[in-house]
């Protein structure tokens, strides 16, 4: 849903004809200026521009500290790459439900803590705000850090706050499905300067000799190549500019459908900071859910159905291959026995019932007028011949 057009040629061209697309030394400095003006539009201290959600996901983990010894609650409805991060820096992901507005039920995480949680992951799944200050609530009186997945939810806020500033850092994704994008590409945001820095070195296998070492606090240790490229920051740049007019007019669209379909809506924790790249409705069973799901003109779709994105569907994690080579994989880490890991389909039945009672229908902010208002009248009447 995303926009792109003649602006990022031009912010390409350039950097082609600068030649010289390597983020480090470039002339242009798209990376750099990328990193400082995401931190300024998310309202965080720190940026760090990378090639991916996962890989932002990971470098945070690796940024807070997560490791081996420690679990990470994760919600069960989001995509596979949450809980694939977690054991990318040898944690054990611990699987909680979800409440009625589709992300983490605070109520569960509250169950499912141990003295072993060392952070969970509150999942802007589709840009709906999870209750942050519940969750934050129970960080401050259990300790653990709180990464937030913002990947689906660039520029979404809470209670007025960008998301991605609630937690001790925050991860975002500029995929191809995302609100705004470079194909690929990601970013996580902190207001610490030594969770930055970590990621910094774990993202930048090379961080030993770059310009800045000389000037890094801790000392550099081994981490990956996740590292962005001033192509994907030109990119990047331009659509930056674009994100607060197209949460704007996301926004507006779903208006539309909340004001005009409150009573079967699912409930928000922030409708104002919600970014409206998709409308929830509630049904009493999935086979109503269905049925309006594929009533003419309606194009609506059940999150049940979303495969990687429900963890029943997690095979790699539920069998726990958690590693290419058995002595990488973090389930049989000494460090980890004794953490939870023993999956099953139905563990989270709350989750699989609201989301197989739950139809979406995806947004588009390009819709014209004709177009939304024919999408509107094929919902009240599927509504009002059905229920
Ligand atoms: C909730 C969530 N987390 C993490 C990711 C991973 O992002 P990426 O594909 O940029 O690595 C995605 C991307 O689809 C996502 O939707």
């Amino acid at each position: 849903m995303y926009r792109i057009g003649k602006e990022e040629v031009a912010a390409v061209a350039r950097v082609i004809e600068g030649k010289k697309l390597f983020r480090v030394g470039a002339p242009y400095q798209e990376v750099d200026n990328f990193e400082r003006e995401w931190a300024q539009l998310i309202g965080a201290e720190h940026a760090l521009c990378l090639n991916g959600g996962t890989t932002a996901l990971i470098a945070g983990l690796a940024g807070l500290g997560i490791g081996p010894g420690d679990e990470v609650i994760i919600p069960g409805y989001t995509f596979m790459a949450t809980a694939i991060a977690v054991l990318a820096v040898g944690a054990i992901p611990v699987i909680a439900e979800i409440d009625e507005t589709m992300t983490l039920d605070p109520q569960d995480l509250e169950r499912k803590l141990t003295p072993e949680t060392k952070a969970v992951i509150p999942v802007h799944i589709c840009g709906f705000p999870s209750n942050m200050e519940a969750i934050m609530e129970l960080s401050q009186r259990h300790g653990f850090k709180v990464l937030e997945d913002a990947c689906q939810a660039d520029g979404g806020s809470y209670k007025g706050k960008r998301l991605g500033t609630w937690g001790h850092a925050g991860a975002f994704s500029f995929n191809d499905f995302k609100i705004i994008t470079a194909g690929e590409g990601g970013a996580l945001v902190t207001d610490n300067y030594n969770v930055y820095e970590r990621a910094l070195i774990y993202h930048d296998g090379g961080a030993a000799f770059r310009p800045y070492a000389g000037e890094l606090k801790s000392p550099v240790f081994v981490g990956s190549q996740f590292r962005s490229n001033e192509i994907a920051g030109a990119i990047l740049r331009v659509q930056l500019e674009r994100l607060p007019g197209i949460l704007e007019d996301l926004r507006a669209v779903k208006k539309k459908f909340v004001d005009r379909f409150r009573k079967y809506m699912i409930p928000s924790n922030d409708i104002a900071g919600d970014c409206g790249t998709t409308v929830g409705f509630s049904f009493a069973t999935e086979e109503q859910a269905r049925s309006f799901a594929t009533s003419p003109g309606v194009g609506g779709w059940l999150p049940i159905d979303s495969g990687k994105h429900v963890y029943k569907n997690w095979d790699p994690i539920l069998q726990r291959r958690g590693a290419h080579h058995e002595a990488m994989n973090p389930y049989n880490f000494p460090e980890n026995q004794g953490l939870r890991m023993n999956y099953s389909e139905d563990m989270c039945a709350r989750t699989l019932d609201i989301l197989s009672r739950t139809v979406y229908i995806s947004l588009n902010p390009d819709w014209t007028e004709e177009e939304l208002e024919a999408r509107l009248d094929s919902c009240q009447q599927a509504l009002d011949s059905q229920f």
